[in-house]
């Protein structure tokens, strides 16, 4: 497994959606032009109407959670009943997975039942062993590395707002996490600058930013927010401790990590050095006090709310791509 660009070793059979940097940045386009058409054409419907293309119809997915999740399982579900699909949400601890059955046994035995996965999983390499030995679309729903889904709802919700995000600055403040990973990934697929103020040693891998580099992205890398910060368009955050490391990580590891964060809190006064109609991202959940003030989270310039909602609209897109492929 390559550790920057977090792929696959071979080419699978069939379309899994496991990280941006499998795809084109004009097939990600796509997808996010299809999210929005889709958007479009149910506003002001009750959430549980179907769509009027229900293309799902008779195709059951499997969301699989062996971490705790509120969007991304909401959000998956509800999209595919919208499709006219069904979903079985799994734990991963109530499968056999939880007492040792492997995860390529469950891949086998799963593609022979579901017509896809999505999958949470803490360990990357679960998800791509999952997706080396599943015969059925694979759906990256969040590891320690990645979350890919979250991105694009992102870049969705920033165009939505501001219009074409290529050649705008970003800013990225706080802790290098799987959701600044997806980022560095989408800076080099859609084109826009990325700007990274991280707290010393919280920093994104170096080997994400040759990466990035290599594929023509613009990013910049400091410690000081409100350099990094001044003029971008849009400023994002992230939670300091990963829902894939709880339980894993000691007491005082969480302690020094707070430590040296708390000075890259996302102020309203850190706000006011990017442009003046910047926007504010959270993948969410958020900790207000900690990232982020409340002031900017609920404030104005906050689009949190538009972003948890395309996941929904997004993921649709993906699916059916997969589903499709
Ligand atoms: N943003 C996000 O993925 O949220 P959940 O952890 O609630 O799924
Ligand atoms: N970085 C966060 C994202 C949550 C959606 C985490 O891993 O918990």
């Amino acid at each position: 497994m390559s550790i920057a660009a977090t792929t696959m070793t071979r080419a699978p059979a069939v379309r899994h959606f496991l990280d941006l940097t499998d795809f084109t940045g004009a097939e990600l386009r796509d997808l996010i032009e299809r999210a929005k058409t889709m958007k479009n054409a149910r506003a002001g419907a009750p959430r549980g109407t179907p769509d009027r293309a229900t293309p799902l119809k008779g195709r059951i997915v499997a969301l699989i959670f062996e971490k705790q999740s509120t969007r991304t399982r909401l959000s998956f579900d509800v999209g595919i009943r919208q499709l006219g699909g069904e979903t079985i949400v799994l734990n991963g601890y109530d499968l056999q997975l939880g007492r040792g059955e492997t995860i390529a046994d469950t891949a086998r035995v799963l593609s022979r039942y579901v017509d896809a996965i999505v999958i949470r999983t803490a360990k990357h390499e679960t998800l791509l062993e999952l997706a080396l030995n599943a015969t059925v679309p694979v759906i990256n729903g969040l590891t320690n590395l990645s979350h890919p889904c979250q991105v694009m709802a992102d870049v969705m919700t920033f165009e939505e707002a501001r219009g074409p995000i290529a050649g705008k600055n970003v800013a990225w403040i706080g802790s290098g996490t799987n959701v600044a990973s997806s980022f560095i990934h989408a800076a080099a697929r859609f084109g826009f600058n990325l700007r990274i103020a991280c707290a010393a040693g919280e920093g994104p891998r170096p080997e994400l930013i040759e990466w990035a580099r290599a594929n023509g992205a613009k990013v910049t890398l400091g410690e000081n927010s409100e350099k990094i910060v001044a003029g971008a368009a849009c400023v994002v955050t992230d939670t300091w401790v990963s829902v894939t490391e709880e339980g894993q990580i000691a007491a005082d590891v969480v302690s020094s990590r707070h430590t040296k964060l708390a000075p890259y809190c996302v102020t309203p006064a850190l706000m006011a050095k990017a442009a003046p109609n910047a926007v504010f991202l959270h993948c969410l959940p958020a900790h207000r006090g900690e990232e982020v003030a409340a002031e900017v989270i609920d404030g104005p310039q906050s689009l949190v709310w538009e972003e948890a909602e395309n996941r929904l609209h997004v993921q649709k897109a993906i699916l059916l791509n997969c589903l499709e492929g």
